[in-house]
């Protein structure tokens, strides 16, 4: 497995300073004395970046990191892939804005996105560029058909920070300051079995968790009004990697479908390959009424997201959700190749088996490790929970952080998530390597060990 050698640079890792080295550092302090607080990423991958190939990061100092972070799942193709930098380039010469107005490169990415998708989702559109923007587009649509404002969550969802994306986003700390949001909004307990909300185990639970929906769509007493539409991760992402059982999906499926619910699938991580499928929704062939696409659309990061819907559901005039950047025409070029790309290479099928390699790994480490609590994924979105003890799970959101920066020091970027801010998280460029892979599990299994030596200094 290969094949993408070429596309990263071919000597990764490579730490010539311990980051963030003098030139990371004073990129840094420039940041911190001109920008905002809020800035959030250089906190934990503290650096400053020069270029990036493939599966690979260059940073100002000459240190080259193994990307298993991917610009949080954007870069499905590979940082600077050059058949999607191409396809832009010459875009940008051309044409770079468009508004809703056709053009030839919009209409080559509907064409293989439509082809895509499940026939039945004959209907797209393009909204702002960012996947919150494709959320808030959902919820609209199904409001505009429903008539009815309640909509359905899940714990430990990540939408997006818009008001409405916020509001279905089950994260405290992110929306506690900014309340009230978007009333009529409710949270139910997702299929995250390693903590499930009801303390059964999934063998014999009945799915007590989807169970949850239709008792409080049917029970006049829920205090939950009826929804226009539930909003559902097939795999969540930002909640922890958290692969839900396969019969939990079409469960959802069915209590909606029973009780005139529209479904929303949020693909904008879990889309476009990742988890070894084109869409996670497919895992279980079940079919959403609507499903909102993003980060890995754009190529290499070009900003673009997009709604796909049935056509039924196509009832709103002209003008219901407009905005200045919903044509931007070097990502549609570029959107258009990288699709080409993931369909060229079967690079579904690819995520799937290096995800498999990889998963088989971890367990390894899980297994010698005495604060892996859980390890789990699908194709190349994969998690990492850490614990105080594997007896009590209490989450140790200090030995993620801990392993994060060590594996940053030595070479390999990682992200952290999960409910408790206690999963490492992969969505490493699904053009990785066999060889890149193996040298970022080592990076991170030695970065678990090191950290357990010392386990005290953690805890303080
Ligand atoms: C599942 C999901 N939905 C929505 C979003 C929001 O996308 P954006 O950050 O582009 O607004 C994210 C971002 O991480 C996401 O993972």
């Amino acid at each position: 497995m290969d094949q993408f050698k070429h596309l990263s640079f071919p000597k990764a890792p490579l730490i010539k300073t311990l980051p963030p080295g003098p030139k990371s550092q004073e990129f840094l302090e420039f940041q911190s004395k001109a920008e905002s607080s809020a800035v959030s990423y250089p906190r934990g991958m503290p650096m400053a970046l020069r270029r990036a190939k493939g599966a690979t990061v260059e940073d100002v100092d000459g240190n080259i990191y193994l990307d298993f972070f991917g610009g949080a799942g954007v870069l499905g193709v590979g940082h600077s892939n050059p058949q999607v930098i191409q396809a832009a380039s010459q875009q940008i010469k051309d044409l770079t804005h468009s508004l809703d107005v056709p053009n030839p490169a919009r209409r080559s990415l509907v064409q293989i996105l439509s082809s895509f998708l499940p026939p039945s989702l004959d209907k797209l559109f393009f909204g702002g560029p960012t996947g919150s923007d494709a959320v808030e587009a959902a919820v609209k649509i199904a409001k505009i058909n429903q008539k009815r404002s309640p909509l359905i969550a899940f714990e430990g969802a990540y939408h997006g920070m818009t008001a409405g994306a916020l509001s279905l986003s089950s994260g405290l700390s992110f929306k506690e300051d900014f309340l009230p949001l978007l009333p009529d909004v409710h949270f139910i307990p997702y299929a995250y079995c390693y903590r499930c909300a009801y303390g059964l185990e999934p063998d014999s639970c009945d799915l007590r968790c989807a169970e949850y929906l239709e008792h409080i769509l049917e029970d006049p007493h829920s205090g939950v009004g009826k929804p226009s539409a539930v909003i559902v991760e097939a795999v969540q992402g930002e909640g922890g990697s958290i692969v839900p059982p396969s019969s939990f999906i079409p469960r959802i499926r069915e209590i909606c479908s029973e009780n005139d619910v529209l479904l929303i699938a949020d693909e904008i991580q879990a889309g476009l390959c990742r988890t070894g499928k084109i869409f996670a929704f497919e895992h279980t062939l079940t079919i959403p009424d609507i499903v909102t696409i993003s980060k890995a659309l754009g190529g290499v990061g070009f900003p673009i997201s997009c709604v796909a819907f049935k056509q039924e559901l196509d009832q709103w005039p002209p003008g219901k959700h407009i905005g200045t950047f919903r044509g931007n025409v070097a990502a549609y070029a570029a959107g258009a190749e990288a699709l080409t790309f993931m369909r060229d290479h079967n690079l579904d099928d690819y995520a799937a088996q290096m995800g498999n390699i990889m998963l088989t790994e971890l367990k390894k480490v899980e297994k010698e490790s005495e604060t892996i609590g859980d390890t789990r994924g699908l194709g190349l979105m994969l998690g990492i929970e850490f614990v105080r003890s594997k007896e009590t799970k209490e989450p140790a959101p200090q030995c993620a952080q801990k392993v994060r920066s060590l594996c940053h020091q030595n070479g390999l970027l990682i992200e952290i998530g999960g409910h408790y801010n206690n999963v490492a998280r992969f969505l490493p460029p699904l053009i990785l390597t066999r060889e890149l892979a193996f040298k970022g599990l080592e990076i991170f299994a030695d970065a678990v060990q090191q950290t357990e030596k010392d386990l005290s200094s953690v805890w303080t």
